[in-house]
């Protein structure tokens, strides 16, 4: 039978299959050459979407009001300073709000909980752009820009280099374990990621014939990875007291030249982005000031490398996005 996903909320990759993703990677692809070749594809015209942003971004939003347009919809932008939710208006009932005029609501924030009552109560498909445990629409650009890059995700070897109990180090791990990929994530103990979902993801990466692993060691990493993905040391939502405790445990986690030398022939570098690479930026700067180090999760030498795919990466999460978009509204 085909995949259909009309009518499904995106809220985190566990929640879809293999078969389900792999779908939504190919429906990406066709969207991708549609947009590279200049074919219109305004399918969902008259249909309106709504976005709710409690915390800043650059690609998520980009992509869906790109998206948005290019499907012919209406978008409407939403930042925390400019609706009631959560300080006058409870979030079941702008759910229930929203869910009249819009046909599908966005949301990045904070706790995965907000996420899952919007979706409880919405009526509509409600897609989460980020909150401080998952990152599933990131993770579909991720997996399109491997494909593209290796021909193949089966049997790849991927290492997650940082603070892999956070939003990206968990997604990643379900994404890898879904779709065949050998995980690992090179963090220390501290900052693995909590046990019940490595459980959960070995049980799945058992399925697909691929391994979930968790080492401290900076080698054991390296070896044999044919991409190493990192992310910044302390996201969004955290407080700034973190980042004595972080750049202590994370130093030595930095992907440089002597990591990548380590790694496969042919090996990659991805990231989510935004990325403390240099000091080019008001709070790598600070950091510089503060701690002396000048460049943070990844050495300007790497990220500026020709291993370095990261904006292959940002630019997929708009044709991914689409596609998460269409899927679920048409
Ligand atoms: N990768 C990502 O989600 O970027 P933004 O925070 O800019 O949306
Ligand atoms: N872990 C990062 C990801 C940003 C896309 C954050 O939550 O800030």
């Amino acid at each position: 039978m085909g995949v259909n996903i009309k009518g499904r909320s995106y809220l985190k990759l566990l929640d879809y299959t293999s078969e389900e993703i792999r779908y939504l990677l190919d429906l990406s692809k066709q969207f991708k050459n549609m947009k590279r070749n200049g074919v219109p594809h305004k399918y969902l015209e008259n249909k309106n979407i709504v976005l709710l942003f409690e915390k800043t971004s650059t690609r998520t939003r980009c992509a869906f009001e790109v998206a948005g347009r290019d499907l012919g919809m209406g978008v409407t932008y939403l930042d925390p300073g400019s609706s009631q939710m959560g300080k006058k208006e409870s979030i079941a009932d702008t759910a229930r709000v929203l869910g009249r005029m819009y046909d599908g609501i966005e949301y990045r924030g904070f706790s995965q909980d907000i996420v899952d009552e919007l979706a409880k109560y919405a009526g509509v498909p409600v897609w989460n752009g980020l909150t401080d445990q998952f990152h599933p629409t990131q993770m579909l650009a991720d997996l399109l820009t491997m494909e593209e890059k290796f021909g193949r995700l089966k049997g790849l070897n991927f290492t997650f280099m940082g603070d892999a109990r956070n939003n990206m180090g968990n997604s990643l791990m379900v994404a890898c374990a879904k779709m065949g990929i050998n995980f690992t994530a090179c963090a220390p103990k501290e900052l693995f990621p909590a046990q019940w979902l490595v459980d959960e993801a070995t049980k799945i990466a058992e399925e697909n014939d691929c391994t979930v692993r968790l080492t401290e060691d900076v080698n054991e990493g390296a070896e044999n990875a044919d991409v190493i993905y990192t992310d910044i040391w302390v996201s969004m939502g955290e407080p700034d007291e973190v980042w004595d405790t972080r750049i202590r445990l994370l130093k030595k986690y930095q992907v440089n030249a002597a990591i990548m030398a380590k790694t496969n022939p042919g090996s990659v570098f991805m990231h989510c982005l935004p990325s403390f690479h240099d000091t080019k930026t008001t709070i790598g700067t600070q950091i510089a000031e503060k701690f002396g180090i000048t460049e943070m999760e990844v050495t300007d030498e790497v990220f500026e490398s020709k291993k370095s795919i990261v904006f292959d990466e940002a630019e997929n999460r708009m044709h991914t996005i689409k596609a998460v978009i269409y899927a679920t509204l048409s």
